[in-house]
């Protein structure tokens, strides 16, 4: 069997149907958007049909979508931005415990600027209460960031829910959608959304481009300064193959989004339940119910010491997993934030297996999977009982 690829949620396969759509945009298309001739506004006009397109999936206006060049800048910009343009009502934002390092770093800086963070907690499935969020809400909050879905567990954060407390209130409302943009459906407006992250390289589409979408009217400061580019929010020259491989890649996610959930949950709910039932030492990590379709995320009781060998076994054998979130892997194996915040033992939170589906794994390469992990499991238990 070729390699098997279970990381779908540190990045994904670019869709073939997404290259070819990009491909002339290189070879032939190549004008500058801003450039006044053909070529200028062949370019321009496939950028704003891209930007009508990913703001009609999720509800809102071509103007409100503003590209990025991936998650991280809108974190950043989202965050930031606000932050500063907002100083004189107050310094006070709120994020949950779990939000990606986009987020939580760009928080740390701000906290050195003088803006002060709460950090929301989440109980043992990763969850946010919503009725600490109410109590931690403040006079001088300006606003709440949390994420929708999360990338290390899979846990679905109830946003809607969050996005209403804050528009009674008003207050901004920020989402990282990065793991469920293409997977869960999202509406900008019932979810009361201000502003949303979402990028194209967990979703089949290319690296290095992603967007921001900015409610009209939202008091939002620059963060790149330049030719005015993006209606004068990001300045750049923008990436018109990647604008529109994002455009079309977010099109097959949302055209095929039933079918495939359907499939990637018979296929996620298959890994959970052998891995539990076969291996009573095993725990899942992250809401039983309230997870991506994609996302499995198990510990193995008394081998959590081996989760990098187990790693790095499958790897031997061409299967491809993650011990949580690649992102912020440099080789180093710390105990997992997330899972330390949902409170697992430091001993557990090091432990995790993330195996991520996508779009290309098919029901033979999950039974294969299955097959080898349980070998290695076998090999690793008998190795550690021996020494125990
Ligand atoms: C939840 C989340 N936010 C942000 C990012 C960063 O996105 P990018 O890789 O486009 O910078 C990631 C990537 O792993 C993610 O999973």
């Amino acid at each position: 069997m070729d390699r098997i690829y279970l990381d779908n949620a540190a990045s994904t396969k670019l869709d073939p149907r997404v290259a070819e759509q990009m491909w002339p945009y290189f070879s032939e298309m190549y004008g500058n958007a801003s450039s006044l001739h053909g070529f200028g506004r062949e370019a321009k006009t496939a950028m704003e049909d891209s930007r009508a397109k990913l703001a009609s999936f999720i509800g809102a206006k071509p103007k409100e979508i503003i590209f990025t060049s991936s998650g991280t800048e809108s974190n950043n910009f989202a965050l930031k931005g606000i932050a500063f343009a907002n100083r004189e009502k107050g310094k006070h934002i709120i994020v949950s415990t779990i939000e990606h390092d986009a987020v939580l770093n760009p928080c740390q800086w701000l906290e050195g600027q003088g803006f002060d963070i709460t950090y929301l907690p989440v109980d043992t499935d990763g969850l946010i209460d919503i009725n600490v969020l109410k109590k931690e809400i403040r006079r001088d909050t300006l606003l709440v960031s949390v994420m929708h879905a999360n990338n290390e567990i899979g846990t679905i954060e109830p946003i809607g829910e969050v996005g209403k407390i804050c528009q009674e209130r008003g207050i901004y409302f920020h989402s990282d959608a990065c793991q469920s943009f293409g997977r869960l459906p999202i509406d900008v407006n019932a979810q009361c959304l201000d502003l949303l992250t979402i990028n194209a390289h967990k979703i089949y589409g290319p690296k290095g481009i992603g967007a921001l979408f900015i409610r009209e009217g939202t008091r939002i400061m620059p963060w790149q300064q330049g030719g005015g580019h993006e209606m004068g929010l990001r300045s750049a020259t923008e990436n018109i193959p990647a604008i529109v491989g994002f455009a079309k890649a977010a099109q097959l996610c949302i055209e095929e989004m039933e079918h495939e959930t359907k499939r990637l949950l018979a296929l996620r709910d298959k890994i959970i339940n052998s891995v539990l039932s076969d291996f009573p030492f095993s725990y899942l990590n992250g809401h039983r119910d309230y997870r991506l379709p994609n996302n499995i995320n198990i510990g193995f009781a008394g081998l959590e010491g081996d989760a990098i060998r187990l790693l790095l076994e499958l790897d031997e054998m061409g299967i491809a997993v993650s011990s949580g979130s690649a992102c912020s892997s440099n080789g180093e194996h710390k105990a997992s934030r997330v899972l330390s915040a949902t409170g697992l033992d430091p001993v557990r939170a090091r432990g995790a297996l993330r195996v991520s589906l996508g779009r290309y794994n098919t029901e033979e390469e999950i039974e294969y999977f299955l097959q080898k992990l349980s070998e290695v499991l076998g090999n690793l238990k008998s190795i550690t009982s021996i020494i125990i």
